[in-house]
Parts: C-alpha cells; structure tokens; sequence
C-alpha cells in the first residue's frame, strides 16, 4: 500500500495516520473507521490554492463538496480559502448551518427543484450553474419573485469523451448534463439567457468526468470551450468573465493509477485559457476548477475489523470485514480496485494472497480482489488507503448496517467529525400505523 501524507509505520510495527495510532483508533472508535488525515486535506487545498489563485490570479477553487461533506470539512475548506460547489438542498443546508460565506457557494445539479432554487437565492448563493432550458425559465421566474438578480454560469456539454468509467463521464453529448454544444442548444440557451431580466450571465461552466488522468484532455477542454467563448462574444456581444471548468482530477488507488501533480495541472489549464484568449483577443476570464475527489481521496483510510476467514483450498481465501459495500460501494458501481494493509502486521511481509469482502449479504460485496497481505488473522485491523472521496458521502444502510463514524487526525490527536450510526439511528425514521399497532394487540390477545 503506498503511504500517502502523513502516514508511517510507528516502532510498533503499527500504521500511524496524523500521528494516531490506528490500531488504536479502532479500539477506541470501533470499526468500520473513516480516519481523515486532516494535514493532506489542508495541504491539498493549499496546493490547489497556491497553483491556482496565488500564481495566476484570476482563479478560482471550489471544493466539490460531493465527494466528502459534513460539518466540520465545510468549516476547514472555508478557512482554506476554497469555494465551496452543492448539487442539491441538503448540501446547500449543511453549508449554511456550517456558517460557509454563501457567495462563495455554487449550486450546481441538472434537476434542481423550486424549493432548492428558493433556497439558493434566499441564501444569497454566489453562483447558480444553470444545467437547462427549464431551470433557465423557472430560476427567472423565482428571481423575479425575490425581486433579485441571480448570478449564473451556463452549464455546456462539450461533447469531449474523457478516458474514465462510463458512469463518471459526463462531456459527452449524450449526458443527462448541461446544454449541448455540438447541437446549437448551447449558444440558443445563452441567447435566452441575455433576454432573461433577472438573471445575469457571468460565464460558462463544463465538467468532462472524473478520475481523469490525462491532462491534455484539460488543455483540449480549455480550447474546445475558449472557442465556443470567441464564438458567444461574437455572436452576442457577451463578454464571458468567467470560465468553471469543472473538477475531475484522478488520484492514486492502486497500481496502474498514474495521477500527475496538481501543478502540472494548474499550469496546463492557466496557461492555455491565457494562450487563447491572447489568440482570440479575448478578455482572460476568471477560471474556475472545482476538485473533490483530489482534495480528499487520499487523505481517507477505512479502517475495518477482520472476522471470518474462509479458505477454499487451490481456489481463494475470502477475508471478511465489518463493513463493507455500505461504506464502499465504489468496487461495487465502478470496479473501483484499492489497496490495504494489516495495520497492526505493518511491517509483516505481504506473503499471503487474499480477497476482501464485506458483510452484506450479497455476492459483489467485494472489496478488493487478489491482494497480497501479511497473513490475517480473526481481530486483526485492515486499513484500506485513499478512501476519502466518494465512500462516506456515497454510504448507505443496506441491511440495516449504521454508517461509520468519520474522525479528523492531526498532530496525534483524533476529533469525531460525525458519530457512528447506532441502531437507534437506524429506527429514527420508521413509524408503525396506528391500524398495524391495533392489529397486534388483536393477534397477540387471540394467541392466549
Ligand atoms: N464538478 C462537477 C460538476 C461534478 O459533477 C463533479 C463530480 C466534480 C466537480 C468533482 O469531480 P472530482 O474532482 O471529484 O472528480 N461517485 C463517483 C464520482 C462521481 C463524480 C460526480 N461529479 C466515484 O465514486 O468515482
């Protein structure tokens, strides 16, 4: 397993994340375990930060809050300096009550109701990111109403295939998402747009995938979209002040992962959006990225409880673990692959071949396939690496199993971010009838 951050094996023997003891978190804590290494998120931001805004200027970083979301990361990416992008009310609501300034929020999603777009503008959102021709009439009419001016940015599919998994591609024409380039329908809704008396169009937006590793489909996006900005302000006299081009930066699971540095990234996009405009006697416009599974993937460890451990002889060793596809269902959706290791056998040899799965009762709850492992034992504590985006946020209680609890490390010390669901948790929601109450007090009296 690669060692991201601030991970090492301590004298023990024992995997360290942000100073803390792992083994001893899982005792403490109790497992399935998210342990967030609250350094690498920060320094991520601050990369980002720093390759963007600071040696540019002009730029903006909005942290795709999709990938990982609670309380407490809204609070660290606000004094980060990021922005922050929600997709539907209950992330809006989670950025509010976490007192994030909401001009710097972005709310983003192609299906957005009328009570999220209420929100959106009662909260005084910095940017909608308008996804079609509906929500562009229904938000002019909601404007209206609020006698404001909504500030948009014009989501486009610019029909550009990133090399990823089928589900997390989206700048292909054919995506639920955004107005067409190909098609004219783009260059038709901005036209709408600028009739539209409440809102006011600051630029575009476009998002290519996610789990990119291939920058030049950065520098092809920047172009493909510089040209369509020539294109609008020739044809409406727009001047497009800013360009969202969207998250999508992959990250190291597993081998055969081959991310490049956030910089290369930063300096490929700045410099082409610069190059064109120059090209194009253009404006520079603000160029906007919204990274989320970049800013806290690695920066996630899963810690989980090994139980059962069923050999079948020349065929497989399935270890089972406490958790499983509720707080990963990445494997699952995506054929997602990661890598683990024994966190309390750190620094014994990797000689035994096995496969992880989970507790669910289904058959493709695996978590990892084939993965050498210091021999395991019942008790013994598996760490599995750069789970911090897209696994709590996407986690689910499938068989009636409580979410994991999520604790922020740093400096050796350990904060729960959010509790572990009990099973009262898991009853919160549930109501009996009153007529099935009823029922059970006649059933029960018949059986006397
Ligand atoms: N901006 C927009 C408009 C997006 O749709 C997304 C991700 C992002 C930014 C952030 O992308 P990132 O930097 O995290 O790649 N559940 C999938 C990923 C879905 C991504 C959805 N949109 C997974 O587990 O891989």
């Amino acid at each position: 397993m690669r060692l991201n951050g601030t991970m090492r094996i301590n004298d023990r023997g024992h995997l360290e994340i942000g100073g803390c003891d792992t083994v001893e978190l899982a005792q403490h804590f109790g497992t399935p375990l998210y342990v967030m290494d609250e350094a690498l998120i920060r320094e991520n931001c601050c990369r980002y930060y720093r390759s963007f805004v600071e040696k540019f200027g002009k730029a903006e970083v909005i942290y795709a809050s999709k990938a990982f979301m609670n309380l407490a990361m809204c609070c660290l990416v606000e004094e980060e300096g990021l922005g922050l992008d929600v997709v539907s009310g209950g992330e809006l609501y989670t950025a509010l009550r976490a007192k994030f300034p909401p001009q710097r929020i972005y709310f983003h999603g192609n299906n957005k109701s009328r009570e999220e777009l209420r929100m959106a503008l009662e909260a005084k959102v910095g940017r909608i990111v308008v996804d079609n021709a509906q929500e562009l009439e229904l938000l002019q009419e909601l404007a209206a109403q609020f006698d404001t001016r909504a500030n948009i940015l014009l989501r486009i599919t610019p029909g550009i295939e990133a090399h990823t998994h089928e589900y997390i591609r989206t700048g292909q024409i054919d995506s639920k998402f955004g107005f067409p380039l190909p098609t004219g329908q783009a260059m038709s809704a901005i036209k709408r747009a600028l009739q539209l008396p409440s809102l006011v169009v600051r630029g575009l937006h476009c998002h290519i995938g996610s789990q990119i590793f291939e920058l030049e489909s950065y520098r092809y996006t920047a172009r493909v979209m510089m040209d369509f900005v020539a294109e609008v302000t020739a044809t409406t006299g727009l001047i497009v002040e800013e360009l969202d081009l969207g998250g999508g930066f992959g990250i190291y699971y597993a081998s055969n992962d081959s991310p490049a540095e956030i910089e290369e990234y930063a300096d490929i996009v700045m410099e082409t959006v610069r190059e064109e405009a120059m090209k194009k006697g253009l404006l520079v416009p603000k160029v906007i990225v919204e990274p989320g599974r970049s800013i806290v993937g690695p920066a996630g460890t899963t810690l989980y409880t090994i139980g059962t451990i069923k050999e079948i002889p020349g065929i497989r060793t399935y270890v089972a673990v406490d958790g499983g596809m509720g707080d990963n269902p990445r494997p699952a959706l995506y054929g997602a692959r990661y890598e683990a290791i024994i966190a309390n056998k750190a620094t014994v040899p990797p000689t035994q071949v096995v496969s992880i799965t989970g507790k669910y009762c289904e058959s493709g709850d695996m978590l990892i396939w084939d993965i050498p492992l210091a021999p395991p034992s019942r008790g013994d504590i598996l760490a599995v690496s750069a789970t911090g985006a897209y696994n709590y946020s996407m986690s689910m209680n499938y068989n009636r199993l409580g979410r994991p609890a999520v604790v922020f490390v740093r400096d050796g010390e350990a904060d729960v971010v959010v509790e572990r669901e009990g099973y009262e948790d898991l009853l919160r929601n549930d109501i009996i009838p009153e007529r099935m109450k009823r029922k059970r007090v006649v059933k029960l009296a018949s059986m006397k």
